[in-house]
């Protein structure tokens, strides 16, 4: 696991950005696996800003979210397809057939569950997913307590996670669903290159005990102590509990220039 301390949130999209723009230049149909929220906005607006630039295309790219919420109306603005839609896939040109989500009004949720995997596999997985982290340690929307092969799935939120995302929701709680179908934990770990995004001093905990503290479904980010190929980007404050923290930034600034994320 490399774990890259920025200074701010503003350093942090470019450093991801970079390796997004050279999964698109190695590969002809590279596949990017998108995470909400508002941890990953830093790494969308440079990505909106290399496309303006004419340096990033998004050419034969698909992308896949992680998640969705189960409940509201096709046409709701706090569907996660209609916000990275409006934060990053319509900026950059990304054909809506070439976004990809779990299908969660469909009858047959099981059955959309299964599909959503096949889906992804068809293209050939993952090559590079962007995680956020919950305050609780989740990732998609992997609650405590997911089973850490889990697959995608129907789940239940936390009421702590409705209160986190009530933001999106114009501050009402109540329009906040319950339920939401996310790849599982299982799923997330098969993509090829996680780069997980944390900023704030509000990610401080979770992300010390998901990078330093034990493996846990507790703390279900902690699973990605297991993956080959995982990068932290993190702002200063979000890094502060870390105890390896200036190993870290030694590490990164001594880093290869070759050597990319
Ligand atoms: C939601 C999303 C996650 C995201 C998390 C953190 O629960 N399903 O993918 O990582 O929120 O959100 P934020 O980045 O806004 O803190």
């Amino acid at each position: 696991m490399e774990v890259v301390v920025v200074p701010s949130r503003d350093e942090v999209g470019p450093v991801v950005a970079a390796a997004v723009v050279a999964l698109f230049q190695s590969k002809s149909k590279p596949v990017l696996g998108l995470a909400t929220g508002s941890s990953p906005l830093p790494v969308y607006e440079e990505l909106i800003r290399l496309h303006r630039a004419d340096v990033w295309g998004v050419g034969q790219g698909v992308c896949f979210l992680l998640d969705e919420y189960l409940g509201l109306v096709p046409e709701h603005p706090g569907l996660y397809r209609a916000y990275i839609r409006e934060v990053l896939t319509d900026r950059v040109g990304l054909p809506t057939q070439h976004l990809f989500g779990p299908e969660v009004h469909r009858e047959d949720l099981t059955r959309a569950c299964r599909d959503y995997e096949q889906e992804i596999r068809a293209y050939g997985g993952v090559d590079l997913q962007i995680l956020g982290i919950g305050s609780d340690g989740h990732i998609g929307f992997n609650e405590p307590m997911s089973s850490l092969a889990s697959r995608t799935r129907i789940k239940t939120l936390t009421e702590q996670t409705r209160l986190d995302n009530a933001r999106f929701f114009g501050g009402d709680l109540d329009a906040v669903p319950r339920h939401v179908i996310t790849q599982g934990i299982g799923t997330i770990l098969e993509a090829e290159h996680l780069v997980l995004v944390a900023t704030g001093q509000g990610k401080a905990d979770c992300v010390a005990k998901a990078l330093e503290g034990p493996v846990s479904a507790m703390v279900p980010a902690s699973v990605l102590q297991f993956h080959p190929h995982v990068t932290v980007v993190l702002d200063e404050p979000a890094a502060c509990k870390l105890a390896l923290r200036e190993y870290h930034k030694y590490t990164f600034e001594h880093k290869p220039s070759w050597q990319g994320l």
